[in-house]
């Protein structure tokens, strides 16, 4: 099992996102019971909430279920437990570089989420909590965009790249 964890400040708006678009892309590709998706904050300011209703909204539309979502922050054990651990802005991935250094040596890779959208305009999925319905769009484009990549990435390298059953 490939096992990816999305890390967002809140994780309310964009890990759950992440998470909800990668479980759907895994299904799709027939690879459910080879990669896990799952998401943690670094901030706790929510842990025990469900998604924010404008990401459950947004991933709705796009045929994404965030529906059974309960926020929890990064453990650190998480590093151990996960293959990929990935921020959506800097200031998270400084966070978890901290956590994870003074763990020492672990299992997992962090990195920066649209390290596998080369393409994207940007690098860092903008917070979108404070503002309008289009910064959710862009969210989902962007994770979309990741996920694709992200993907291709784990079956080149863990999974051979014919891997689909
Ligand atoms: P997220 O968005 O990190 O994408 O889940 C946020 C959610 C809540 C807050 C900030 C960002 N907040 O400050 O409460």
């Amino acid at each position: 099992m490939v096992r990816v964890l999305f890390v967002c400040l809140g994780n309310i708006c964009r890990s759950p996102s992440a998470e909800g678009v990668l479980r759907k892309v895994v299904a799709e590709a027939g690879l459910a019971h080879r990669i896990e998706s799952r998401s943690a904050g670094t901030g706790a300011y929510h842990t025990g909430e469900g998604a924010d209703p404008r990401s459950a909204r947004a991933a709705r539309r796009r045929g994404y279920d965030l529906s059974t979502h309960c926020a929890r922050c990064v453990a650190p054990e998480d590093f151990d437990t996960f293959d990929y651990v990935l921020a959506m802005d800097r200031d998270n991935l400084r966070n978890l570089k901290n956590m994870q250094a003074s763990r020492g040596k672990m299992r997992a890779k962090v990195a920066l989420l649209l390290d596998y959208a080369p393409t994207a305009k940007v690098r860092e999925v903008p917070d979108p909590y404070s503002t309008g319905d289009a910064g959710f769009e862009f969210v989902l484009d962007l994770i979309e965009s990741a996920c694709d990549g992200l993907l291709e990435e784990i079956r080149r390298e863990s999974l051979g790249a014919k891997a689909s059953v």
